[in-house]
């Protein structure tokens, strides 16, 4: 197979005015939703899309058609919520398909919305995203406009209202119970689960949150059927991966690859290695809240759900960061731990104050004024935060800061050291100046 018979998310990134609805039709776009519409009843198609394999690309990786299936069938309303919200560190593919393709997202969207009977689908959009919401409020004009949202969609009796919500900037909003409280009016804080948003959601009421990719790839699934999506990647990671790939590598950017391809065959075919002068140190496979790899460890994985986790990690978001020899990995995990303090809503003890306490005692490594001890604290602070908190915020603090931990210790060792020796050149004498 070659590489550009597996872009099927991202075959029109880069095409002039792709993201045009004359261009989008004259490439196929919407025959999906008229197939549904005319020849297949809501059941069918969830039906289709469970037989796809399809698992969520949000990160958690969840059977999409398994989720809808839980929306209780007597319902009075339903609700479908697209999340677009995209904040994590690392993460970027949802917004190249918003911008070159969002018409391949609204018509995933609409096919979605019925096969669950919604009557509101809702973009929630990361309010950073000045430009996208523009162009994605053009694009659901321009699908109103030709009659593929509204009252009586095609001549099918199948209604269906499409907003576009602007987000306000809070990482929390990405968790889908945080979104609905967000969308609602709320702050935007996450809920206790169950109750599920499949159950009970925006306004009580039966509520699906799927993300950008997973929605872009029922198109494909209700276009070309679900054994053509099986045809890539492996049995149990079916269809093809978006990649947003930063760091040194000769060609960063997204990349779509077949699940199960070998990274060692993506860093070196796609990403075309490293860069002049860099040597691989370590990548974070699935955007910032996954386990970190070492080089060798990455190097001997596959890009599925099942090897990863087998490696230690979790393809999450598909956010992969590639970090070379030259970074410092305490600084590194010290950005991270700032980050997850920063945006932790608050509303748990363990998160609210463990977020913060794990980056004060990076922040006093890095500035000489650690002891050995302080690496065990990190350790328990992790301890005292894994599981034990409304939404799993807390958790994709504990399990990069645990993998640094456990694969980088030396250096945090070194700063202990080498703070005991100051001397001009020493990393938290830099650090000071600095
Ligand atoms: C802190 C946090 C942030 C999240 N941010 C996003 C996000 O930006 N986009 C997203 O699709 N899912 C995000 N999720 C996962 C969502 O809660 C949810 O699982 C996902 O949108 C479901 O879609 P999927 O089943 O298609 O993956 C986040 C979860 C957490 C805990
Ligand atoms: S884990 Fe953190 S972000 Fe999530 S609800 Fe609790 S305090 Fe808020």
């Amino acid at each position: 197979m070659n590489r550009d018979e597996c872009r099927i998310l991202s075959k029109r990134f880069g095409t002039r005015d792709g993201h045009k609805l004359p261009v989008y039709e004259a490439q196929g776009g919407y025959r999906a939703l008229r197939k549904a519409l005319a020849e297949l009843d809501p059941p069918k198609v969830t039906e289709l899309v469970k037989d796809s394999g399809l698992r969520g690309r949000g990160g958690a990786g969840f059977p999409a058609g398994v989720k809808w299936g839980f929306v209780p069938k007597d319902a009075s309303a339903v609700y479908f919520m697209v999340n677009a919200d995209e904040s994590e560190p690392g993460t970027f593919k949802d917004r190249f398909l918003l911008d070159f393709d969002p018409h391949a997202v609204i018509e995933g969207s609409i096919i979605s919305s019925y096969a669950v009977s919604a009557c509101l689908c809702v973009i929630y959009i990361r309010g950073e995203f000045g430009w996208l919401i523009d162009r994605v409020r053009k694009a659901v004009d321009e699908a109103y406009a030709a009659g593929y949202l509204g009252r009586n969609i095609l001549d099918s009796g199948y209604d269906l209202e499409m907003i576009v919500h602007k987000g306000a900037g809070a990482y929390i909003c990405g968790e889908e119970t945080g979104l609905i409280n967000s969308v609602t009016g709320n702050k935007g804080q996450p809920l206790i689960k169950p109750p599920f948003p499949a159950v009970s959601g925006f306004l009580g009421k039966p509520t699906i949150v799927n993300n950008v990719e997973t929605v872009a790839a029922v198109t494909y699934i209700v276009d070309e059927g679900p054994e053509a999506y099986r045809r890539f990647g492996t049995e149990k990671s079916t269809g093809t991966k978006l990649f947003s790939v930063s760091g040194p590598v000769r060609n960063p950017g997204v990349h779509e690859i077949p699940m199960g391809l070998p990274f060692r065959e993506f860093f070196h075919d796609w990403l075309g290695g490293m860069a002049a002068g860099e040597e691989l140190k370590a990548v974070i496979m699935g955007g910032s809240s996954v386990p970190v790899l070492t080089a060798e460890e990455a190097m001997n994985t596959r890009l599925d759900y099942e090897s990863l986790q087998e490696a230690g990690t979790m393809l999450g978001s598909g956010g992969m960061i590639i970090i070379p020899a030259r970074c410092d990995m305490v600084e590194l995990i010290q950005v991270l731990m700032h980050f997850y303090w920063d945006e932790s809503c608050g509303q748990c003890t363990p998160c609210r104050e463990g977020t913060g306490w794990l980056h004060r005692i990076v922040r006093r490594l890095r500035r000489g004024e650690g002891t050995l001890e302080d690496i065990d604290l990190l350790a328990k602070v992790c301890d005292g935060m894994a599981g034990l908190t409304i939404c799993p915020l807390a958790d994709a603090a504990v399990m990069p800061m645990r993998s640094f931990l456990q694969r980088f210790r030396p250096e945090f060792e070194a700063l202990v050291h080498e703070s005991k020796q100051p001397g001009p050149d020493s990393r938290w004498a830099r650090e000071i100046r600095s």
